[in-house]
């Protein structure tokens, strides 16, 4: 089984996540670990999953019963029964499962492509991600579909929502977007966050209307200061966007100790990324000594840390 064919990607959000749920743009950078699947038919009808992917602590078990749904929603969706023919799933790949990357869509993703291989189909990217859009639904009702096409096509890319197929664009970068991302160590529910978010804008729509008012303006900036490869631009959009998302009440502690120690360190901007309430922050660190530096400083407090690189 040509396991290398089934790669999709982790993904980190530059801009926009939460409010990209209501149909305003956001950017989004695929990271290049992957997660892979290969497919088994057996005799025996049922479903059976072998998970190899690398996680953080918990973050398995925490996602054990949404996996699951995300899983049969895939299959359902590309017409697959498990009632009729058993089916045996292996992740695997080098993507460390963390609250924020988008390993859930990363799973699913590379689900549909087995399906795609092992039944001999030939679906398109589209039909790929729509298939992963399915999926993500199994973790929180009403995804944007932004983790799942990071995960399908990679790169950087403009994303937004729409009421039929989403729009999006890949980025050319006149130069690398190098950074730095770290765990909290925490697993947040994106179920229960992204719902908390629709609680608040229900209560005050006002409120909520500047608020993604003010975001919109922001990441259309955000977006020229990638295309102009303005790093100290980006940067300081970063912090505000983080801003933004405290006072939607998505961020916590754990992320604003992070985001802080990594400008102390040098990092020229620095937000929590994903769902929040816990998972990821990704710092920008325009270069190698400065990636090093932050890197080293985050080391200090977070269980884990990775370096990457926008390409
Ligand atoms: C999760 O990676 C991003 C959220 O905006 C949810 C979504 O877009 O579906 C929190």
């Amino acid at each position: 089984f040509p396991v290398d064919q089934t790669r999709a990607f982790g993904k980190l959000i530059l801009f926009g996540e939460h409010f990209v749920v209501y149909k305003v743009p956001a950017l989004v950078g695929a990271v290049s670990a992957y997660t892979d699947c290969k497919l088994e038919y057996t005799t025996e009808p049922g479903l059976e999953v072998i998970d190899n992917r690398p996680a953080v602590p918990l973050y398995k078990e925490k996602k054990m019963d949404e996996g699951i749904e995300a899983i049969n929603l895939t299959l359902t969706h590309l017409g697959v029964d498990t009632k009729k023919s058993g089916v045996k799933l292996t992740f695997g790949g080098d993507l460390c499962c963390a609250s924020g990357i988008g390993a859930s869509a990363a799973q699913v993703v590379s689900l549909a492509r087995a399906v795609n291989i092992a039944d001999s189909r030939s679906l398109s990217e589209d039909e790929i991600n729509a298939a992963g859009y399915e999926g993500e639904k199994g973790y929180h009702g009403t995804p944007s579909g932004i983790d799942n096409t990071a995960a399908t096509f990679g790169g950087l890319l403009r994303f937004q929502r729409t009421e039929g197929a989403p729009i999006f664009d890949k980025k050319t970068l006149v130069s690398p977007i190098r950074i730095v991302y770290a765990s909290t160590g925490i697993t947040a529910s994106t179920t229960e966050v992204v719902g908390d978010v629709r609680e608040k804008k229900e209560a005050d729509e006002a409120w909520f209307a500047d608020l993604i008012g003010k975001y919109t303006k922001l990441c259309e900036e955000g977006q020229k200061a990638v295309e102009e490869g303005d790093m100290d631009k980006l940067g300081k959009l970063m912090n505000l966007n983080h801003e933004y998302l405290q006072e939607l009440t998505v961020s916590c502690k754990e992320l604003d100790d992070l985001v802080v120690a990594a400008r102390a360190a040098g990092a020229v901007g620095a937000k929590m990324s994903g769902t929040g309430r816990g998972g990821l922050m990704i710092a920008l660190t325009p270069t190698e000594e400065i990636q090093n530096e932050v890197g080293s400083a985050l080391e200090k407090l977070a269980p884990q840390v990775w370096k990457t690189t926008f390409a």
